[in-house]
């Protein structure tokens, strides 16, 4: 399962890397809205500081806006993925941008249908949001696991990003059904490099060890 920062935080994602997970990153018009700074600089560096693909969505309505706006963002970099919410007018968009070669991340997905329509309509990645999903009581491991299952019929080569993340539990599941990538904000990556028990049981042994008189006058 590949691991990408859910931010558009230069830091946050700077931090995740330095412990090597970050293998992509998605931003969206609300996490570049809260940093008030232009979001296409904003991008654009974050592009230049990491290899992996980094999505940025369109924030048109309607298809032609979202084809002229996307092919813009396609411009930034290299590695950029276009984001493109998975409505009407974004199911065109997504045909047509990916028809022209740009990649496309579809997103604003919550069920399985969804996904696969936008796949077969081309989308590189389909983003399924399972925070959302779960808050309005619906079951946000059935859709990834669904999803993945739809998936493996028909060889859809679509990779599946799991999305809207809040909670490592949600991370547990979505890694035993086998996504392909997890898109995680800085808060729960944070909360998969330190346990509570790990830091209590290492000092314990950093105590005992500190503790034997045979060592009181090592130099080591
Ligand atoms: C990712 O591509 C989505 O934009 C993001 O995961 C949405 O998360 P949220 O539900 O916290 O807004």
């Amino acid at each position: 399962m590949k691991i990408f920062v859910d931010s558009s935080n230069l830091e946050e994602i700077k931090t995740a890397s330095s412990w090597y997970l970050c293998e992509g990153v998605t931003t969206n018009p609300s996490s570049l809205g809260k940093l008030g700074k232009d979001p296409y600089k904003t991008v654009k560096a974050i592009c230049q500081f990491i290899r992996g693909p980094v999505s940025m969505q369109v924030t048109s309505i309607d298809t032609d806006e979202m084809i002229r706006e996307g092919k813009k963002i396609a411009q930034i970099a290299k590695n950029i993925v276009v984001k493109v919410a998975s409505t009407r007018h974004g199911l065109n968009a997504i045909y047509e941008l990916s028809k022209s070669g740009i990649k496309v991340n579809a997103t604003n997905l919550f069920t399985p249908i969804q996904a696969l329509v936008a796949a077969r309509n081309g989308a590189s990645y389909v983003s399924c949001w399972m925070g959302r999903s779960d808050d309005i009581y619906m079951d946000s491991i059935e859709l990834v696991r669904d999803t993945k299952e739809i998936f493996q019929v028909y060889k859809v080569k679509t990779q599946i990003i799991a999305a809207s993340i809040k909670n490592t539990r949600q991370i547990v599941e979505i890694a035993k059904v086998g996504v392909d990538i997890a898109t995680i904000p800085f808060d729960v990556i944070e909360k998969m490099t330190q346990h509570p028990m790990t830091d209590m049981t290492f000092e314990g042994f950093l105590k005992d060890w500190k503790n034997n008189p045979a060592l009181k006058n090592s130099s080591r």
